[in-house]
């Protein structure tokens, strides 16, 4: 049995805990950390009985400064640590104005000073164990999302926060990876009142792909050295575009269509 720890935020639903399963597959003990406490302590339960490896929990909200300031110090007091995992994230609906700025402040603490204050409270470990810094963005980090106004920009900032930090720490033998996902098969859009049945589509340009395949193909990215990883052949050509047609075309393309509302 391995004596590797991984630390997931948001591994309750989704892709936080489709990691949970392939760290505990890999034979990793798992701190796990959300804010639903029946829903997390039954996937900690189905993994201690499944994979035989030791499971513990931190419930916390991490736009809240005591409880991102908790788990900062569970951190900081591990003996060792070999992936660090910022996955908890959500969508707000709506444009600037149309959200009160404590939902503002709540996301951009999610997304951006979480991600951030974790990662920088990791590293030290991470760097000792040479370890992995997985941090989940999204394909909208690079599209404009102004009806969900700070998702794509808040996504942004964790892309580059990781290039940075695993450019920074690539020598040092820190593994960091941004994954991009589109759109993916988890409690994310029902969480936005969006029908999960209608939403996802089997094929084409907007294909969803499940919470599992995003996490393998990381895995398989992080092995190759890469500093991004973006699941499906669709997601891959989206961003393609959005990297090299013209923005004049781009924009007038996402000026036209709803897609510019993140998600009705
Ligand atoms: N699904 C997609 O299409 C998609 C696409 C691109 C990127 N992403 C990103 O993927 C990540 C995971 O989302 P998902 O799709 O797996 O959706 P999900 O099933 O809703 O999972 C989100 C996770 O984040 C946690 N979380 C949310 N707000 C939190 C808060 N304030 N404090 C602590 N934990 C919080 C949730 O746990 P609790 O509810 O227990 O707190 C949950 O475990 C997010 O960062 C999301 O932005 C998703």
């Amino acid at each position: 049995m391995s004596n590797r720890l991984a630390v997931i935020t948001g591994a309750t639903s989704g892709i936080g805990a489709a990691y949970a399963r392939a760290f505990a597959r890999q034979g990793y003990k798992l701190l796990l950390t959300g804010r639903r406490e029946p829903e997390l302590q039954g996937l900690a339960e189905r993994l201690r009985t499944e994979y035989g490896i030791t499971v513990s929990l931190q419930l916390g909200d991490l736009s809240n400064t005591q409880d991102r300031q908790a788990l900062v110090e569970t951190i900081e007091a591990l003996p060792e640590l070999d992936a660090l995992v910022n996955n908890a994230g959500y969508a707000e609906d709506g444009r600037l104005g149309e959200v009160a700025w404590d939902k503002h402040q709540a996301l951009i603490d999610v997304h951006v000073v979480a991600t951030t204050q974790l990662s920088h409270a990791a590293l030290p470990k991470l760097l000792k164990s040479k370890g992995m810094l997985i941090n989940v963005a999204s394909v909208a980090s690079w599209i404009p999302t102004g009806q969900s106004v700070l998702y794509g920009p808040t996504k942004a900032y964790v892309r580059s926060f990781t290039e940075s930090v695993g450019l920074a720490y690539r020598r040092d033998g820190l593994k960091a990876l941004a994954i991009c996902p589109g759109f993916t098969i988890t409690d994310f859009h029902s969480r936005m009142g969006i029908d999960p049945d209608r939403f996802y589509k089997k094929k084409g340009f907007t294909r969803a792909w499940t919470a599992d395949q995003v996490v393998a193909r990381s895995f398989q990215d992080i092995e190759k050295g890469k500093l991004i990883s973006i699941q499906g052949w669709n997601y891959r050509l989206l961003v393609f575009l959005m990297r090299h047609l013209p923005m004049s075309w781009m924009m007038a393309a996402l000026g036209r269509s709803e897609s510019a509302r993140f998600s009705k």
